[in-house]
């Protein structure tokens, strides 16, 4: 089973990931927010590229079953129901609700993403489920770190070290037979140097420190609390809804 990973989504196009089985992380706050929404009972989040997408997909339908949620600069982007804390996407708001979402780094990456035969939305909240999940699948996977668009270098620590806690679970998995990247390795090496405070390591990120700045110092304490939502974001046509557990076969 090989694993590779990309420290961001400048380096590709949608077309590359075509049929690959890919988990998406934007730990800082897409994945989270997107985990816990969908665990508050958000019918599905449909993420999109630019603000003019999100405009035109949820056209009439906005307001009502609809709702636009997403940031720009960490913060609500005008006419948008919901920003992007995860504190926002309680029950009261989502449930039931479709959520057409836009971020600068995470929906991005996951609209990217929307060609990959399999597509898991993976953070801190839901690792080991997203561990399991890949153990059991036992395919070629790929870890897309959203990055930061607006650093040079395009990298993200929290991303990259939560990547690196996946893999260093999986090659835990005596059962398989891991081949890694030269990426994937590293990631596992930083998550080895920066994962024993998974807080201490969001708030000295550079993301981390400027959602401290703003306001949003509680999200961290929310984005680092791993296995705390243990449910399965994927990809189901072009929507992200949580995984149903299939049901058992039953012998004729
Ligand atoms: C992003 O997509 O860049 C992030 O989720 C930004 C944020 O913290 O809201």
């Amino acid at each position: 089973m090989k694993i590779d990973l990309s420290f961001s989504t400048g380096q590709f196009d949608e077309l590359q990931l075509r049929d690959k089985h890919v988990v998406v992380l934007d730990v800082l706050r897409a994945s989270s927010t997107i985990t816990v929404a969908l665990n508050n009972g958000a019918r599905e989040i449909i993420p999109v590229a630019s603000i003019e997408s999100a405009v035109k997909i949820s056209g009439s339908l906005f307001g009502e079953v609809t709702l636009r949620g997403g940031e720009r600069n960490g913060k609500i982007i005008e006419g948008f129901n919901l920003g992007n804390s995860p504190l926002e996407y309680n029950e009261a708001a989502v449930k039931g609700k479709s959520i057409i979402y836009c971020t600068t780094n995470g929906s991005v990456a996951m609209a990217k993403s929307r060609y990959a035969r399999t597509l898991v939305v993976g953070s801190f909240l839901n690792l080991t489920t997203v561990v399991e999940y890949i153990r059991s699948e036992n395919k070629d996977f790929m870890f897309i770190c959203a990055g930061r668009l607006n650093s040079i270098g395009n990298f993200s620590l929290e991303d990259a070290v939560c990547a690196g806690m996946m893999i260093h679970k999986l090659m835990k998995t005596e059962s398989l037979e891991l081949n890694l990247s030269d990426s994937a390795k590293a990631a596992q090496a930083l998550y080895r140097s920066f994962g024993r405070s998974i807080l201490k390591m969001l708030k000295s990120s550079e993301h981390g420190k400027f959602l401290i700045d703003i306001g949003f110092a509680d999200d961290l304490k929310i984005c680092a609390a791993v296995d705390s939502v243990p449910v399965l974001p994927v990809q189901i046509e072009n929507k992200i809804k949580l995984k149903k557990e299939e049901p058992p076969v039953v012998p004729a």
